[in-house]
């Protein structure tokens, strides 16, 4: 059995970037019977990035019901909220004691922020909060908790996947026992990035993510028809390759269908018509799932009791590790 485990911080609306990128790949893998699949909402980590708590509180729910709404089976795979697992903060700080702060010196998201404090004269660390310097011992608590061998993510998170690996063995170097497997990250080649309206990688941070439910059918038209595109008028051949809207359109279409709209590109259609194909196609993916979100949206209880029991799963197997790591740190308990 290979463990495949993955997270989603819970600051925002799922966009279409977090359902390509992570959620139907998580889904997908979550059906094959040689894996045992580790899904959670990263709470957490969300405080790192918001001081919001209606806005941390809705996205978990909605993060919740987009797994269930998009087709995964809680009783096959085991899924849960981060906060509900105790085990994950304790092994943080067992963790954090191996872990080198030259090693967190060099995270990509630490980094950029003091780089944006230079670039303005300003104290590098100015608003850098000790919880975003630690983001990659919480991450790597989270995977190794589990001794997760597969952990699908997209490109941005490659780095933190290599700090967990290390922490890892530093951990099991300085204890002399492997008591952590090393996770691997994996990426799927042909999902890799999805772009969002600007032609940027869709991110919450760019402001240019086309949500996946909210505001219904009609607000993922009128997001679609926001996409930018060139000058070109209908009539004019029109380029595939780095067309947003390409892009969006290939994730959610079969071979056939990405070459008939390919054709239709070249062939010179219009743009607000390109775009109206696009609507249909991703509609047509959307509007039953949707309809299955906006049913547990209307019992978060429902959701929670779900949340709950796969907690009490997850707990059943941090729970004797951290045990035995504890004892192997000194931290035995007599009673
Ligand atoms: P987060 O919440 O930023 O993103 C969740 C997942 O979605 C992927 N992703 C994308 N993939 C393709 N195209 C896009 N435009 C796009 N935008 C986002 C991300 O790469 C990620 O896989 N730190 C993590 C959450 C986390 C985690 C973990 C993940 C916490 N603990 C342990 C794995 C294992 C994060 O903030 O992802």
């Amino acid at each position: 059995h290979t463990r495949v485990l993955t997270g989603i911080t819970t600051t925002g609306t799922p966009h279409l970037g977090n359902y390509v990128g992570a959620i139907r790949p998580a889904i997908l893998a979550s059906k094959d019977p040689q894996v045992d699949a580790f899904y959670f909402m990263a709470d957490y980590h969300a405080l790192i990035k918001s001081d919001d708590a209606a806005r941390v509180e809705a996205s978990r729910l909605q993060i919740t019901a987009t797994w269930l709404a998009g087709g995964l089976d809680p009783n096959t795979a085991t899924f849960y909220r981060q906060s509900d697992i105790p085990e994950v903060p304790e092994l943080m700080w067992l963790l954090t004691c191996v872990t080198a702060k030259g090693l967190l010196n060099r995270a990509h998201a630490y980094k950029a922020a003091v780089d944006r404090n230079l670039e303005i004269h300003e104290d590098p660390d100015a608003g850098v909060t000790a919880g975003l310097y630690m983001y990659p011992v919480l991450m790597a608590a989270d995977i190794l908790a589990f001794n997760a061998n597969k952990v699908p993510v997209g490109r941005d998170q490659i780095q933190h996947i290599e700090m967990a690996r290390d922490i890892a063995q530093r951990f099991n170097h300085t204890y002399g026992r492997e008591f952590f497997v090393m996770p691997e990250a994996h990426i799927e080649e042909q999902v890799a990035t999805l772009p969002g309206l600007d032609g940027r990688k869709m991110s919450k941070s760019y402001d240019n993510t086309i949500p996946l439910f909210e505001g219904g059918a009609k607000a993922l038209r009128e997001t679609i028809m926001k996409i930018v595109t060139d000058s070109r008028a209908p009539g004019e051949p029109k380029d595939t390759d780095d067309a947003a809207l390409f892009t969006i359109f290939k994730a959610f279409a079969t071979p056939a269908e990405t070459v008939a709209f390919a054709d239709a590109l070249r062939g010179g259609i219009g743009w607000g018509e390109a775009k109206q194909v696009l609507f249909e196609r991703l509609e047509s993916e959307i509007a039953p799932m949707r309809e299955r979100y906006d049913a547990l949206m209307a019992r978060p209880d429902d959701m929670e009791d779900i949340l709950h029991t796969g907690a009490a799963k997850a707990r059943a197997i941090a729970a004797p590790l951290l045990e035995t790591l504890r004892e192997a740190v000194g931290l035995r308990s007599y009673r």
